[in-house]
């Protein structure tokens, strides 16, 4: 390296050093005459990263293309600059893009390990797993099959499948002649996988639409309003996938007068349950922890949201109802003023008789979709039948005990098309300190920490030391060890700082 070279590097490393990653880049544009050498090479890579991360976090999403844009038309073969620009692609959600720059890494160089491991990743992303269990789920697949089969044969025969996915609905129609099927779907790469499907089963006749079903009218289905309407666009909790929202715009603006939505309807039910499992990655139950670590008063609980988990329930090591199920919604996908209703606000609430003492620790809902003549079979996504489907897990933010006949009140809703559940049972906020699931759970985990802490203990003979770096979750025998003035100094992550 020249040394006017070697100045120019370290005027870089200054901008670097005030964090002003804007002038870092120009400067490296501009001034440097870029050579091919690794140092600089990296010394680009992290500037780029850093000054693109700046923009992406002030959505300045012009500038951030255009960064790219100068350094590849610079560098069109640099796999790493390649990489970075798919990883971002991917930061920002865009899946498909980002695949390609993959997989040109791999093209230039096929033993590229990063951009071979991020393709891997990509690919999960635009697959997502669970298409896999779902297509596995023969109930699943049988009742909709049933379904689609007494519909079509009792005339209503034109059809649209709404996120056909990998085609299976459609296919379904074809197989018992339905005199047309149009189908749509949002995911490009679902997309792709679909048409190869029609294809390969020699549906040459099917339209299939790359749109959300949100975003077509009449005008767009070249078959004319069908007569039924078929979608699986369900979640653990119903309504993530937006089957609301979908289904009042198809029944205002797609569906044919006197035509039928499958499936006819949904049943959603509740329980409290109490599971240690869960609670773990809920609230603080390690009470040694309290001992050294002085919390003012308030309890530790992960960050609080009105959303539920999908948890398979039957896995967890510990679970159990602590009332009798109980039916809380039921929603007609028929009924268009219903599902509007339910949008707006519509709420059912039901009273749980705890049947057992025990703590809740949360409610776990799941659904139904019942039998409308159309099917021998019903889909059933409680804990005890194996479907695809999770349950939909809501916690509480504390352990709440509960004697043998206590009755818990809770509301259950699905306005703005998400289901919800309101009550009166978790603990005041002003209690509480939020901190990452990740790090309750290693808080919780007092088995482990007396090991650690027994360990570092037996290091030394006087048990004591000069420096600690403790890069635990949470810093717990490092914080011990200052408090009792065994340690002068700590080193730790800077989660603490949720504390
Ligand atoms: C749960 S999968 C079901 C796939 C297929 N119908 C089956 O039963 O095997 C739902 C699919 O619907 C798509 N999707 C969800 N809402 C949609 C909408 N409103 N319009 C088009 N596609 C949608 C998703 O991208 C996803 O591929």
């Amino acid at each position: 390296m020249s040394e006017s070279h070697a100045l120019a590097v370290n005027e870089v490393v200054e901008y670097v050093k005030e964090a002003n990653f804007a002038a870092a880049f120009n400067f490296l544009m501009e001034k440097l005459e870029l050579s091919p050498e690794k140092k600089v090479s990296e010394l680009l890579t992290f500037v780029l990263n850093q000054h693109t991360d700046q923009l992406q976090s002030e959505d300045k999403y012009t500038e951030l293309f255009d960064c790219y844009e100068k350094v590849l038309s610079q560098f069109p073969k640099d796999c790493e600059l390649l990489t970075e620009f798919g990883s971002r692609l991917f930061k920002l959600g865009r899946y498909v893009e980002s695949f390609n720059c993959f997989k040109q890494v791999l093209q230039i160089d096929a033993k590229h390990l990063k951009a071979f491991h991020n393709l891997q990743y990509v690919k999960d992303k635009l697959v997502e797993r669970w298409h896999f269990r779902m297509l596995n789920d023969c109930l699943r697949n049988v009742v909709y099959e049933n379904a689609i089969w007494t519909h079509v044969m009792k005339g209503l025969d034109t059809v649209l499948d709404i996120g056909t996915g990998t085609g299976l609905l459609s296919i379904y129609a074809h197989r018992i002649n339905a005199a047309s099927i149009t189908a749509c779907e949002v995911s490009e790469p679902m997309l792709t996988i679909s048409k190869k499907v029609f294809e390969a089963n020699g549906m040459h006749d099917v339209d299939l639409l790359a749109r959300n079903s949100r975003d077509l009218t009449e005008k767009d289905l070249r078959y004319g309003r069908p007569k039924l309407i078929v979608t699986e666009t369900l979640d653990c909790g119903v309504f993530g996938e937006g089957i609301l929202e979908t289904l009042i715009h198809a029944k205002e603006n797609l569906l044919a007068d006197g035509g039928k939505i499958i499936p006819h309807e949904v049943v959603l039910t509740i329980a409290p349950f109490q599971s240690s499992s869960i609670a773990q990655g809920s609230v603080l139950l390690n009470e040694s922890f309290e001992e050294y670590i002085f919390l003012n008063g308030s309890t530790l609980v992960s960050p609080q949201t009105d959303h539920y988990d999908a948890v398979n329930v039957s896995q967890l090591p510990t679970f159990e109802m602590l009332s009798d199920p109980v039916d809380c919604l039921k929603v007609n996908f028929n009924n268009l003023q219903e599902m509007r209703d339910f949008v707006d606000g519509a709420s059912n609430t039901v009273k749980l008789k705890c049947n057992q003492s025990g703590y809740v620790d949360g409610f776990v809902v799941w659904f139904r979709l019942p039998n409308d003549g159309s099917a021998a079979t019903i889909l059933d996504t409680n804990p005890n039948e194996e479907t695809c489907w999770d349950q939909a897990v809501f916690r509480l933010n504390q352990r709440m005990y509960v004697e043998a006949g206590r009755m818990l009140n809770v509301t259950v809703t699905c306005s703005g098309g998400r289901l919800r559940l309101r009550h009166g049972h978790n603990q005041p906020m002003e209690k509480c300190l939020e901190i990452p699931e990740d790090v309750l759970r290693f808080i919780n985990d007092a088995e482990y920490l007396t090991k650690l802490e027994y360990d570092v203990n037996s290091l030394r003979k006087d048990g004591s030391f000069t420096t600690v770096m403790d890069l635990s979750p949470f810093p717990y025998v490092g914080i011990m060890l200052l408090k009792e003035k065994r340690a002068k100094k700590l080193y730790c992550l800077d989660l603490v700082n949720y504390l």
